[in-house]
């Protein structure tokens, strides 16, 4: 079977005059981002993985004391939104050029799109909340950090 492709300049949607054009902002969001992925990837694992005693620090301690701290906390959270709308975005483009029924796509994205705002909901309570040591937890609960607090 043979399908004859469009020029890669050809417009997707040839009638639209003016307005937002959300596929060239998300083209170019897909760059900026990736850069800024690069460098806090990067210093997320140098930092979790190598400096100090490295991989064996990592406890439950190490993230309490991580997201104590509101740099680290904008650190992960800005990882988490540029990943995960990167992520989604890359997905969409996926199903847009894979799925081949205007259902299954229309499907496929909204299931994308409830899972990126559900995980950037959740994980960005976790890094703006987390609490080591709950007021009123039980003190065999409590990990040794919270002792004398
Ligand atoms: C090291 C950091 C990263 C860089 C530099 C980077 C860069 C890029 C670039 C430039 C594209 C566009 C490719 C194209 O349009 O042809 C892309 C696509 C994509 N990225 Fe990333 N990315 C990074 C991290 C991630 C992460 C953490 C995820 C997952 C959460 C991810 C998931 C995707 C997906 C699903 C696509 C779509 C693939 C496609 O169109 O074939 N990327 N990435």
């Amino acid at each position: 079977m043979s399908q004859t492709i469009d020029a890669p300049r050809t417009p997707a949607y040839p009638n639209r005059s003016k307005g937002t054009n959300w596929e060239k902002w998300g083209w170019i969001y897909m760059r900026a981002s990736g850069v800024l992925l690069v460098v806090l990837i990067f210093g997320h694992l140098f930092v979790n993985l190598m400096v100090g005693d490295g991989v064996h620090a990592i406890d439950f301690a190490f993230v309490g004391g991580k997201w104590s701290d509101p740099f680290w906390q904008i650190w992960d959270g800005l990882m988490l939104w540029l990943a995960l709308i990167h992520g989604g975005n890359g997905m969409r483009t996926l199903v847009n050029d894979y799925a081949r029924s205007r259902g299954l796509r229309g499907t496929l994205k909204i299931a994308i799109l409830i899972a990126v705002v559900v995980l950037i909901v959740l994980g960005t309570l976790v890094i703006f909340t987390f609490n080591p040591c709950p007021a009123g937890a039980p003190a065999d609960l409590l990990p040794s950090i919270c002792k004398g607090i």
